[in-house]
């Protein structure tokens, strides 16, 4: 498959072909969309309930690094001409993606939400290095390393709640269940025509089912490793 190799700033990106227009201000609009999701299902729950005020201080600066994350992919809309400002308001039901449209009744929600859903969420970042938009090159490393942040505060979330006992376990194994299929979903269709494009035009980099099948292989073992067991993948539909 042919790919563009140039470099595009905001000047250029008049001059581009429609397509790359729409491709570009799809993909930067989803993950804005994906950025505030998150603090919008969980900040006013869990704020001031999560166990102690050390995890209370991270949900609130987990919150603020999302919402800083999509602070800067409006930017990036701003750029090209995009006011994408509307998705601050938009109803829970109306997301992108249908990870944000879930509840998070449990604390084991939160962590294998930070396990899973940002894992994805990295995956998703990480499709963005090199990219021929050049202005995500300014924003990427401070985000993927937010991220990475969050997914390893959820890893001990769940760490310590399988520690805690038979409760604890029974509800990290069920968020695990509940998130890890969610998860496998949010890679979109395995047969999906838009994902050659975006690869063409140099805005990703793998396929939906490379990129799930990579996750699979580093997300696996990691439940493995918290004494929870991997979820059945057949639950899965949008790969199947
Ligand atoms: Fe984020
Ligand atoms: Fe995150």
């Amino acid at each position: 498959m042919a790919q563009f190799t140039d470099k595009i700033e905001p000047k250029d990106f008049p001059k581009m072909p429609k397509e790359y227009q729409d491709l570009l201000t799809r993909l930067l609009t989803i993950q804005a969309d994906c950025e505030i999701g998150g603090p919008h299902i969980y900040v006013d729950h869990w704020t001031l309930r999560a166990p102690t005020v050390d995890d209370q201080w991270r949900v609130a600066r987990i919150a603020a690094e999302e919402i800083d994350h999509c602070r800067k992919m409006l930017r990036l809309l701003g750029l090209i001409g995009s006011d994408r400002s509307d998705i601050l308001t938009r109803p829970r039901s109306k997301r992108e993606v249908e990870a944000f449209k879930e509840d998070m009744p449990t604390w084991a929600d939160f962590a294998a939400f930070g396990m899973l859903i940002d894992k994805v969420g990295e995956y998703q970042l990480d499709e963005m290095i090199s990219s021929s938009y050049q202005p995500i090159e300014d924003y990427l490393p401070q985000i993927l390393r937010e991220e990475k942040g969050h997914i390893s505060y959820g890893q001990q979330q769940l760490e310590k709640l399988v520690r805690s006992g038979d409760e604890g376990r029974t509800q990290a194994q069920a968020a695990i269940d509940k998130w890890y299929v969610v998860g496998l979903d949010m890679f979109g269709q395995s047969n999906s025509a838009r994902t050659e494009r975006y690869i063409e035009w140099g805005l990703k980099r793998r396929t939906n089912e490379e990129a799930r099948r990579q996750y699979i292989a580093e997300v696996d073992p990691q439940i493995e490793a918290l004494g929870l067991v991997i979820p059945n993948k057949l639950q899965g539909r949008k790969y199947l």
